[in-house]
């Protein structure tokens, strides 16, 4: 009998965005503890530096990389640069974001909306764009993209966000369609309220809202998400596409 070890990440290569910290950096630690390397992609490249050698003294398992994911030259030189260093690339995890404007819909600027929607949702499908031809050549990926509890529900003066989260949900639904035969699986999942440095762009009144919608009576830690993202990033995850798993601590119960 062979012993196996469940959910090894051993020799797969992956990239996560916005990993430099909160729920990025959580995913980044999750998956090279589980073998595999790892490209951690900012925009803020220092924090990113800084990340990847706190997590992987030496650097022989991670790197990384600036990218501004509204950028598609960005996104193209991400994967170039990833492919030099590890050869090729299984798993993307889409993760870069912002919270934007928080105050009612009829305040926010034509700006404020195109800021949220480049970075949240074309910022996705920029980066799915780039990587896909990678995974298409290997008949091989896992895309795993951090929509949000707001892209189900909607929250009160978040509109641009939960809009773009929406957005996510959906692009992952269409994209997993077209890809399964291929073997690339593409999901999403959707947190509440995580403890991380995104809570400080929202006002004390908005974070307590959405905390009072969760029946577990608190807010998520970054290494509860990335668990989730484990089993997505992985090869036993092997029978579920263009889900949208749920993980807010029983706000959302579909
Ligand atoms: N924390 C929460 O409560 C919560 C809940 C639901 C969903 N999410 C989602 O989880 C993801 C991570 O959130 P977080 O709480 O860790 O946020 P965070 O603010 O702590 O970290 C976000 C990271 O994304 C990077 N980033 C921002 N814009 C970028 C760009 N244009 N290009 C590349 N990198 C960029 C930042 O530099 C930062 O390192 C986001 O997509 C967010 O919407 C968070």
């Amino acid at each position: 009998m062979t012993t196996r070890s469940f959910y090894s990440l051993q020799d797969k290569v992956a990239i996560v965005t916005g990993a430099a910290r909160g729920i990025g950096a959580a995913i980044a630690e999750r998956l090279l503890n589980a073998g595999a390397q790892v490209a951690l992609a900012d925009a803020d490249i220092e924090e990113a530096r800084r990340t990847a050698a706190a997590l992987d003294v030496g650097g022989q398992r991670s790197l990384a990389v600036a990218v501004d994911v509204t950028k598609r030259a960005q996104t193209e030189s991400m994967v170039r640069e990833v492919v030099d260093r590890f050869g090729t690339i299984h798993i993307l995890v889409n993760n870069a974001g912002i919270a934007g404007p928080n105050k009612p819909l009829v305040e926010v600027s034509e700006e404020e909306w195109d800021h949220v929607s480049d970075i949240n949702l074309k910022g996705v499908f920029l980066c799915c764009r780039a990587v896909l031809p990678v995974m298409l050549k290997n008949r091989y990926g896992r895309i795993v993209n951090i929509a949000s509890i707001a892209g189900k529900e909607g929250n009160p003066n978040l509109a641009p966000y939960s809009a773009t989260k929406a957005g996510v949900i959906c692009l992952t639904k269409a994209l997993a369609k077209e890809v399964c035969t291929q073997g690339i699986y593409v999901n999403s999942l959707t947190p509440a309220v995580i403890e991380t440095p995104i809570l400080k762009q929202l006002t004390q009144q908005q974070i307590d809202y959405m905390t009072s919608r969760i029946p577990m009576g608190r807010v998520g830690k970054p290494s509860e998400v990335a668990a989730l993202v484990h089993f997505l990033a992985s090869d036993d995850c092997s029978f579920t596409n263009g889900a949208c798993l749920d993980i807010s601590g029983g706000r959302a119960t579909y």
